[in-house]
């Protein structure tokens, strides 16, 4: 019997040019670049340019994709109307699945699986799935669909769709981080769901519905949602040391640590934690921080897992003020630069994903005559 390698553990299935994960350094980068350098000195617009185009863009550049992204954040009153009639007890997750396949089926151009016209449709949906994110949250809290602010940056447009202000610096600052550090992971679940969609040819918007179906689980992206709900069901720090061991002693998962690939440290935790941690004290968040510290402390004293990215984003996201079923449509507003640039990549050598199965079922019979 072929040797299985059950959940593709350590199996290396295609090339990519870019990002590297390299779990004995707990290194990740970006095209070659550092992701924590990246998260403290580039904006979220220049790393989509960085993922996409392969370099850091000059200022002409950055100009010109925030003006293209600045100028189709708008979506269609038929994408709008088809929102408004999801469900509004539904995931997010659901909703935005729906969208983005709505985002398809409006595009003449859909099938159109050229570069320029794949990189046009990922500057597309960059642009408009923050719309859809912050018109879904204001309909769930009975609010007004705000519009797009052509003159705001991305990060600071988000905020004003959702609130109908742009929060202080600090705040801004530490959502750009989460956003720079969720964007590309190499082949996470989600990635290799749309490079596996991508590779029979599909299209690009089939493909990114696709790996938002595998982001939403609680084991990829749905972890933030679940960390905050952890934390806040524990109440309060004290409580935290015990909570965890309960649960551990129960052979539960804790949502936030653990990783495949890191095994030693998330290299993305340090620069969240440091972000979350200075957002918090600004805004009165400590007892979060202090909840961290004490999961962290007995997590890594009971089982020595780290925690992932997840472990901070989802307090941080709290404390900005989202609906905890909106972390990880938070996460896919970021992520949908690295799974389109994975699609173009794909599909620049495709060879059509089918992996083979060891069958363990009942050997090959006649069919009963009487059936
Ligand atoms: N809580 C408790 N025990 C854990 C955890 C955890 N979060 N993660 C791993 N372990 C234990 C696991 O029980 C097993 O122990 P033992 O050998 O005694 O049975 C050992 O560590 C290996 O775990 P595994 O599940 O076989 O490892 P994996 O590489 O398949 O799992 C993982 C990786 C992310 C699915 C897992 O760590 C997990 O379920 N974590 C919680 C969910 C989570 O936070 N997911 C976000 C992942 S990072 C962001 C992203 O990419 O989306």
């Amino acid at each position: 019997m072929s040797t299985i390698h059950k959940g593709l553990v350590g199996v290396v299935a295609d090339t990519t040019a870019i990002s590297e994960v390299v779990p004995e350094t707990n290194s990740l980068t970006y095209r070659g670049y550092p992701v924590q350098e990246l998260a403290r000195s580039c904006s979220f617009e220049s790393v989509a340019h960085l993922i996409w185009y392969g370099e850091l863009p000059d200022a002409a550049a950055l100009a010109r994709l925030s003006e293209r992204e600045g100028a189709q954040r708008e979506v269609t009153r038929s994408t709008i109307g088809v929102v408004d009639r999801v469900p509004d007890n539904c995931h997010p997750m659901d909703l935005l699945r729906t969208a983005v396949s709505c985002l398809g089926a409006e595009d003449p151009a859909e099938d159109d699986n050229s570069p320029a016209a794949n990189r046009a449709k990922a500057e597309a949906m960059f642009a408009k799935l923050p719309t859809i994110v912050a018109h879904d949250f204001r309909r769930r809290r009975g609010l007004a669909r705000i519009a797009p602010d052509p003159g705001l940056g991305f990060a600071e447009n988000f905020f004003h769709m959702c609130f109908g202000t742009v929060p202080a610096p600090e705040v801004l600052r530490c959502f750009e981080i989460s956003m720079i550090l969720y964007a590309e992971h190499s082949f996470n679940a989600s990635t290799f769901t749309a490079r596996t969609v991508a590779s029979t040819l599909s299209d690009i918007y089939s493909a990114v519905t696709a790996a938002i179906g595998a982001l939403k689980g609680p084991l990829h992206g749905g972890a933030n949602e679940a960390v905050m709900r952890m934390m806040l069901e524990i109440g309060d720090p004290a409580f935290a040391g015990d909570w965890l061991r309960e649960r551990l002693a129960a052979k539960e998962k804790v949502m936030g640590f653990g990783h495949r690939v890191y095994k030693d440290a998330d290299s993305r935790v340090p620069t969240m934690k440091a972000a979350f941690v200075e957002m918090a004290e600004l805004q009165g968040g400590q007892r979060w921080v202090a909840m961290y510290e004490e999961l962290e402390a007995a997590m890594m004293a009971a089982k020595g897992i780290h925690p992932n990215l997840d472990f901070p984003a989802g307090p941080a996201y709290y404390l900005m003020g989202f609906d905890i079923p909106m972390f990880t449509p938070l996460f896919v507003m970021s992520r949908i630069t690295g799974w389109t640039a994975h699609v173009i990549e794909q599909l620049e050598s495709n060879a059509l994903i089918r992996p083979l199965s060891a069958y363990t079922g009942l050997p090959q019979r006649a069919i009963p005559l009487a059936a």
